[in-house]
This record gives C-alpha cells, structure tokens and sequence, in this order.
C-alpha cells in the first residue's frame, strides 16, 4: 500500500514522533510505502509531497514541531478542494491518508471519509479538548512548560509584591490552565467554561496579599466575564472562523490594578506552549499512537481515531471525536476551587 500523511492545525510536541513510529512500523513491519503532504490539508490540495522513508524519520523523536509543516487549510471551503484531493491521491496512488491534528482537521478527515477517502486520524492538541481520547498528546509537555513558568513568576512576584497574571492556551476548554494551575499553586484559575466574576477574583487577589503572599492568576485565552461585567475586544477569523484569541490577561490586570490598586503584570505565554522537545509522557503517547495508526489502515480500518482509553490504545469512530469538544466538567474545577484565595 501506499499511505500517505499529513499534520494539520497548530503544532504541538509529539507530531515527529507520531509520524516517526507510523513509518517506522509501517515500514519496518508491514511492508508499505509512504509520501508526506506538506502543511496539513494544503498538501494533498496543492499535491506538495515530500519523501517519508526510513531515513526521513531518522533523530525526529525528540524534536518538536512537525517535518511535514502545518496550516490551517480548510480544503471543505474551497470551490472544488474535496474533488481537487480526491484527484490527486488518486494520480499519485496513495491508497489511505492519516491525518494528525486536532477537532478542524479530523473533522476534515471525517468529512473525506464520508465521501469516499480511506482515512485514519490521529489526535494532536496541545488543549486536550478532543472528545473520545482521554488525553491528546502535546498536552502534557505544554502543561509542564506553563507549571515551570509559573513556579517562576511566584518569586518575581513575591519580590515586587505585585499580582501576576499567566495567560495560556485554550480558547474554548481550559484544560491547560486548570492543570498548570493546580500544578504550581495559582491563586485563582479562570478557563472558558466557567465565565468569572472579576470581584470575587479581585477579592482572592486581596486575600493572598493580606497573607504576605503574591497571586499569580491563571487565565485561559479564551476565559471571560460573566455577561455585562468587563468590556472585551475581540478579533479576526482564521480559515475555521475561529477568533484569534489574546488580550484577556491584560484586560485582566487593568481590571485588578484599577480595582485593588496593587500593581498588576501580565505574561503571555502564547507559543511558547507548543514549541520545542516533548515530554517523556507524550513522546511515549504520541508513538503509541503512531503505532495504532498504522495498524488500522493496515487492517482497512477506516473513519476512526486512535484513542487513549485508562491506558490502552483503542479506536473510535472520527464522527464520535469530532462530535463535541471535551470540556473541563464542574467537578474538576471545584477540586482546583478549593485552592483559590
Ligand atoms: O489549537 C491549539 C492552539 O494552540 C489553541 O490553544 C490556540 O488558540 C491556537 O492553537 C492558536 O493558534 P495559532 O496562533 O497558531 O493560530
């Protein structure tokens, strides 16, 4: 067979080790032969391969980002652009795709799917928010990178007595900032499911300082106030019609300033979360799942996910991954509640 693969969406750390371990046993076990596409669903669109041997994949486990380059090209808006894929594959006699990426790209393989496309996805999210996996790979390595900078910004600003807001990832689940936040101690945690009161987060913010003690406030890029409470800008769509995100830590510590009168400071650590070399944990995870990718379209398993399920690799349907997204339900954020103040 000949398979090709693609990396959609926003990198994260893991996607080379994926791609190393489906070619690697797709290869080395099955016997078949592989093609890269370029920047996600630009590729197979814009037919832009590149070699996927042996040796393309050789030392790529340890490093982030992704060999094959990303986008968030949606070929479903574009005139013709499922037709305009299904030709191309069919002219270089690639037989299946798996798609690694997240909700925007397996849902783009679902929809292939549906019209005739062999395809297996593979979840990738740095935001853990894909439904039927239990953890997306990339998540855990970018929870460890906001914990560090945290730990960090609790001496700074115990030093200066100021209140520091950390701003991270997650524009619709606040997955990233509840597990940074739980993990380094943060004050308060705001995320997208959970819109904040901004008195009751200027009152938590009080209380630390009464205890001799800075707070460090963990916000979500997608985190807003409770309707009517705080002005909110907003701004452009990308490709998904997604807004690009950013801007809600700083309106944070206008607020915090302007109300508590003690000086406030905002990080945002933005692509920082993504970048460079994965974790043990998703390296691991990512050829775990590399590895089952490969075994379902060697078995002609397609239209599903690779998942993570207590500790074993299973497969799901797209449909059912691509459904909803996984949110951080009530009761997970009332165990990090218990900390705040
Ligand atoms: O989907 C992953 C993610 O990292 C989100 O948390 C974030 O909102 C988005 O990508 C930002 O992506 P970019 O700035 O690369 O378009």
């Amino acid at each position: 067979m000949r398979i090709g693969v693609l990396t959609g969406g926003g990198d994260c750390p893991g996607l080379n080790a994926v791609i190393r371990a489906v070619i690697r046993k797709g290869i080395g076990v099955h016997g078949h032969e592989f093609v890269g596409f370029r920047d996600g669903w630009r590729g197979p669109l814009e037919n832009d391969t590149r070699t996927l041997d042996i040796q393309a994949v050789r030392g790529i486990l340890p490093r982030g980002g992704t060999i094959l380059g990303s986008s968030r090209t949606n070929p479903i808006k574009i005139e013709g652009g499922v037709e305009r894929i299904k030709k191309n594959l069919a002219e270089g006699g690639v037989d299946a795709l798996i798609a690694i990426g997240g909700e925007d790209t397996l849902g783009v393989a679902k929809q292939l799917f549906d019209r005739g496309v062999n395809v297996v996805g593979v979840p990738k999210t740095i935001d853990n928010d894909l439904n039927a996996t239990d953890y997306t790979f990339g998540f855990d390595t970018a929870v460890n990178i906001a914990m560090e900078a945290i730990d960090r910004l609790h001496t700074t600003a115990e030093s200066h007595h100021r209140a520091l807001i950390c701003e991270v990832m997650g524009r619709h689940a606040g997955w990233i900032a509840l597990h940074a936040g739980m993990a380094a101690g943060a004050n308060v945690i705001l995320i997208p499911e959970k819109p904040f009161d901004i008195d009751r987060v200027c009152s938590y913010v009080e209380s630390r300082f009464q205890m001799q003690y800075a707070p460090i406030i963990v916000v979500a890029e997608g985190a807003h106030p409770a309707e009517g409470t705080m002005e909110l800008q907003t701004g452009e769509l990308d490709a998904f019609g997604h807004v690009r995100l950013g801007g809600i830590g700083e309106r944070l510590a206008q607020e915090i300033e302007k109300r508590t009168g003690k000086e406030a400071r905002t990080t945002v650590l933005g692509h920082i979360q993504r970048g460079g070399t994965p974790t043990a944990y998703d390296r691991v995870l990512a050829t775990r799942f590399g590895l089952g990718a490969i075994d379902a379209v060697h078995e002609g398993d397609y239209g599903k996910m690779v998942a993570l399920r207590g500790t074993a690799i299973e497969r799901v349907p797209l449909e059912q991954a691509t459904a909803e997204l996984k949110l951080v339900p009530e009761e997970r954020y009332a165990e990090a509640e218990v900390f705040f103040g």
